[in-house]
């Protein structure tokens, strides 16, 4: 494996300013940022800092002010919005706080999306989405709708949404700040378990500093820097 292919994501010089608000906010300031393949690096900071900012950038759901980002060796600007949503079907998986699962479909239908988006056949897309839900201990419920699930089985579903793909980035922004201590736990360690399965790189927003000592790697963002944490 060459260096290039070892990096999935690379963010150099990365800034970023709401200026359109009633006063401008400075959220980051030149931060550099590298993964490698399977790495696993969470992100904490008060509430403010800029973590959910900083994972749209890496996302390229929004634009930087200056700096690069290149997710898998291809920079977002380099990108037209429609190679951009297929680069993040591609190489992405996305895990929310609020799981933004689609309320009108079943647990496999929100699971089998982004390989549906993909022009994937049902018949292939299915067992597919089954097989992931298995994983996550949902298989009695592929039919239930999000409303009929609970808080931590929505999560779980929206895990194997994103996992579906077999991402090699993985950016989970406080995916269990909305569980109780028992389901953040199943959360997180699915989120390893699938991580290390599949080699796929993760950035995890997390406030929960057990958590954050899981991973390979833990930055803290403060003053629009990430550092090191306090020792
Ligand atoms: N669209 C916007 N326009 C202006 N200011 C914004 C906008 N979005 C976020 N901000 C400001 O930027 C700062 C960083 O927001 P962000 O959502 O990234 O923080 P966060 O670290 O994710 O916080 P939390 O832990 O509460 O989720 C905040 O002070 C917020 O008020
Ligand atoms: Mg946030």
């Amino acid at each position: 494996m060459t260096e290039a292919d070892a990096c999935v994501l690379r963010a150099r010089h990365l800034s970023k300013r709401y200026s359109g608000g009633p006063q401008t906010v400075d959220v980051l300031s030149d931060v550099d940022l590298q993964l490698r393949r399977g790495e696993t690096l969470a992100i904490t900071g008060a509430s403010g800092s800029g973590k959910s900012t900083l994972l749209h950038l890496l996302g390229g759901l929004d634009a930087a002010d200056s700096g690069s980002i290149e997710v898998c060796g291809a920079d977002w600007r380099a990108l037209n919005p429609a190679q951009q949503g297929q680069w993040r079907n591609r190489h992405i998986g996305f895990v929310y706080q609020f799981h933004h699962l689609l309320p009108e479909f079943s647990a496999l239908d929100n699971v089998m999306m982004p390989l549906r988006i993909r022009r994937m056949p049902v018949a292939e897309a299915l067992p597919r989405a089954a097989a992931l839900l298995e994983q996550v201990g949902l298989v009695q419920r592929l039919r239930h709708r999000p409303a009929e699930l609970s808080g931590g089985e929505r999560q779980r579903v929206a895990l194997a949404r994103a996992l579906v793909t077999e991402p090699a980035l993985l950016l989970a922004d406080e995916p269990t700040g909305n569980l109780d201590a028992e389901s953040a736990e199943q959360v997180f360690a699915l989120l390893q378990r699938m991580s290390r399965q599949h080699a796929s790189a993760m950035v995890l927003v997390t406030h929960d500093q057990s958590l954050a000592a899981r991973c390979d790697r833990m930055l803290r963002l403060q003053h629009g820097k990430l550092q090191p944490p306090p020792a």
